[in-house]
């Protein structure tokens, strides 16, 4: 279906011209043009203005911040300074690359490629810091660049995450009697008769439309009284140059579309500049489409039919030589593996990343890529268009504990890496007694995760919602008290462990009763006698936050946050939480954020024939901590 798409666009476009791409001068700006799309860039910062796409203005009136299309540097350990820009002309595309440069050693490179049969822009980001007698600028922190409209044009009226995620934009008339419920979340329900309360939800806030970096097109959708129904997304097309693997999750679009290059957001880590950073970012593609009353899922699958790597290549080899960073066909290589494979895994995926780093960190080291690609049910493994680098080899999959690591393959330019005896043995500590949830990285299968909101038609997920929505209080008026064989994980077992509940929008209270220790009860037919029988209790995380929140920092009163698990009431375990660790996650919409995993030995003795308990503590009334499982097992040995 994409793939026919595809088709059907391309020969549309090329129909419709056979010549190149036009720039034109003012005194402020630069605009260039081709027969699909035009834009006007300012020559002073190299914001993109009055985007014009089937004879609509796609950003509206520039305003403030809005409409303009641009990077910007939340953190701001980059920033403009002295924009000069440099143009280039090849025999079907235009592209201009704006550098500032900065006296401290750093260097920023924003580059954007008009090909004459294509409506849309490619986009690079470069960031450099060279200066050997500088102190470290530290971690980069959040970057991105938005296609931001100016809300006042009333063009777009939907917002796209995925094939799942997607809903009307809440009205003019519902934002201006918004309540805030958390930081850049708010209760809308004022408003029942507007579309997104009516299909979507009563709260509303930009995390709900995050995703994670499977992502493949993201944007906007104009459902146009003229029946020319528009789309405005940013394609994923390349994903080598982010960060933190598959899971790590970001904003994607609340109005605005982002394309976020770097961020600290769910507990992941950025890079830290220092004397010799410099790295590019892309390309991604931000892509304009229309049809005579496409549906937005049509104009989706559209965009989403160009985020393939290969996809462009050609072109990205020929503008290669004014985009420095970017690593053309020739210095890439192929990796080619078969691995066995443990029973019963579903979902594998294999990633190369940093050598020597966790996936989830593989910001650690600043000049890494990271490749993935789903693994055959024979084992086989085929990643193309790899960067030649060393790299550390991951492979994972739901249902089992533990990944497969190697580290040093070393994919080499023009080659292909072959390793094909590969076997992966799961971690094991004995016999398993039981087992709570999957190991998924995803707290998605326990109660309000994946479980959909039956009560809006659009059927979100629930943990995409703001949190208060679902009161545990009301659901689980005896905590958590867990049976093994007889509780279920998607009723029984809630999808955010919290320290106490509340307040929220419909609770004006905290509750601290019942919250914050949670119980297992299991049966054990025999004690094991052995002196060296050995239980082995697995607690795998999905994301932990302490006060720290996103930051790092030592901050409040539990930026180190202790896990206490006592097994039949013997003196507990503690697993401490660093703020290195936390990352907000369940309160933002998030499921899958920072994996996080601990084992406690016992001695088999503590075990008894009969009802065994096992209890979970955060600490009491500690305000804004919580942790979000993603699955816990027993073993014995
Ligand atoms: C480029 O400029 C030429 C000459 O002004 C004009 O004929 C042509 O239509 C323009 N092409 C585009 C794509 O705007
Ligand atoms: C744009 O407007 C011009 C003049 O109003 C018209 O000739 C042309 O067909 C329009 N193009 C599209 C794609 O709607
Ligand atoms: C700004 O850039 C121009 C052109 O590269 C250069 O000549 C000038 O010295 C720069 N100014 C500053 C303050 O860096
Ligand atoms: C290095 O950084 C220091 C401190 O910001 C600055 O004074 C110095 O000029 C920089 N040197 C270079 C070569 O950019
Ligand atoms: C919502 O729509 C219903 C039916 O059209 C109408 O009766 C009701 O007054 C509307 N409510 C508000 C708050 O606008
Ligand atoms: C990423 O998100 C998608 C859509 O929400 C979900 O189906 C998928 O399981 C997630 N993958 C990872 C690796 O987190
Ligand atoms: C960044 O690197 C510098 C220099 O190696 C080091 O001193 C600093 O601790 C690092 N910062 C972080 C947050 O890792
Ligand atoms: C678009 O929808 C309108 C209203 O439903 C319908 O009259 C028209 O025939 C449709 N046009 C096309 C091209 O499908
Ligand atoms: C927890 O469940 C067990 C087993 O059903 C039961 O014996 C115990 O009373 C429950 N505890 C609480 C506090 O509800």
């Amino acid at each position: 279906m994409p793939r026919f798409l595809f088709r059907f666009l391309a020969t549309f476009a090329i129909l419709a011209l056979a010549q190149a791409v036009n720039i034109t001068e003012t005194a402020t700006f630069l605009t260039f043009s081709n027969p699909l799309v035009s834009f006007n860039i300012l020559k002073s910062n190299g914001y993109i203005q009055n985007v014009v796409y089937q004879n609509t203005s796609l950003l509206g009136t520039f305003s403030g911040n809005a409409g303009q299309t641009y990077t910007d540097f939340p953190s701001a350990v980059f920033s403009l300074f002295n924009t000069t820009y440099k143009t280039y002309m090849g025999s079907d595309w235009a592209g201009i690359v704006f550098t500032d440069i900065n006296p401290t050693g750093s260097t920023v490179q924003r580059s954007w490629w008009l090909r004459d049969e294509e409506s849309g822009l490619h986009s690079f980001v470069r960031l450099g810091y060279h200066n050997s007698t500088g102190p470290a600028l530290g971690p980069l922190g959040e970057v991105r660049t938005m296609f931001r409209p100016n809300p006042a044009t009333g063009l777009w009226t939907h917002l796209i995450t995925n094939r799942e995620q997607y809903a009307p934009l809440p009205s003019t008339a519902a934002l201006a009697a918004q309540v805030e419920v958390q930081d850049a979340t708010w209760y809308i329900g004022a408003t029942p008769n507007d579309s997104y309360v009516i299909e979507e939800s009563e709260y509303w806030s930009k995390y709900f439309f995050s995703d994670n970096q499977t992502n493949q097109a993201h944007g906007l959708y104009a459902d146009t009284p003229n029946g020319n129904k528009l789309g405005a997304w940013w394609v994923v097309n390349q994903k080598d140059t982010f960060f933190g693997g598959p899971s790590h999750f970001d904003l994607m679009v609340d109005g605005i579309i982002y394309n976020k290059l770097s961020t600290s957001h769910g507990g992941a880590s950025s890079p830290n500049i220092t004397d010799g950073f410099d790295r590019t970012w892309g390309p991604q593609f931000l892509y304009f489409n229309h049809g005579q009353n496409a549906s937005l899922q049509t104009l989706l699958a559209d965009a989403e039919s160009y985020a393939d790597p290969t996809w462009n290549a050609e072109f990205y080899d020929e503008i290669a030589p004014y985009v420095v960073n970017y690593v053309p066909t020739s210095g890439r290589g192929r990796f080619k593996g078969r691995i066995s494979l443990p029973d019963g895994v579903k979902n594998v995926v294999a990633a190369l990343s940093a050598n020597g780093w966790a996936l989830q960190d593989s910001a650690g080291d600043s000049s890494a890529y990271q490749y993935w690609e789903d693994v055959a049910a024979d084992g086989s493994i085929d990643i193309g268009r790899v960067k030649a680098g060393t790299y550390r080899l991951t492979v994972y999959g739901d249902g089992i504990f533990g990944d497969f690591i190697l580290d040093d393959v070393v994919v080499k330019p023009g080659s292909t890496t072959k390793l094909n005896d590969l076997s992966w043995v799961p971690e094991s500590a004995g016999v398993e007694l039981w087992r709570i949830g999957t190991p998924d990285r995803s707290a998605g299968e326990f109660r309000n995760g994946w479980e959909v909101d039956t009560t809006h038609p659009n059927h979100p997920h629930k943990y995409r919602i703001y949190w208060g929505a679902w009161d545990f209080v009301d659901q689980f008026p005896n905590g958590v008290n867990f049976t093994i064989g007889s509780s279920d994980i998607g009723k029984d077992w809630n999808y955010i462990h919290w320290s106490q509940f509340g307040k929220t929008y419909t609770r004006p209270g905290v509750v601290t009763e019942g919250v914050n220790i949670w119980q297992i009860n299991f049966d054990v037919d025999v004690a094991p006698t052995a002196d060296d029988s050995v239980g082995t209790l697995t607690i795998q995380l999905a994301g932990a936050t302490t006060t720290s929140g996103n930051t790092g920092a030592v901050q409040d009163a539990w930026p180190f946050l202790p896990i206490s698990s006592s097994v039949n009431n013997q003196a507990p375990f503690v697993w401490t939480i660093t703020p290195q660790e936390s990352g907000s996650c369940g309160v933002r919409s998030a499921i899958s954020c920072y994996l996080l995993s601990n084992k406690f030995s016992f001695p088999g003795s503590w075990l008894r024939a009969g009802t065994n308990t096992i209890t979970i503590s955060l600490p009491p009334a500690a305000a804004a901590v919580y942790i979000q499982y993603d699955a816990l097992r027993l073993e014995l040995s």
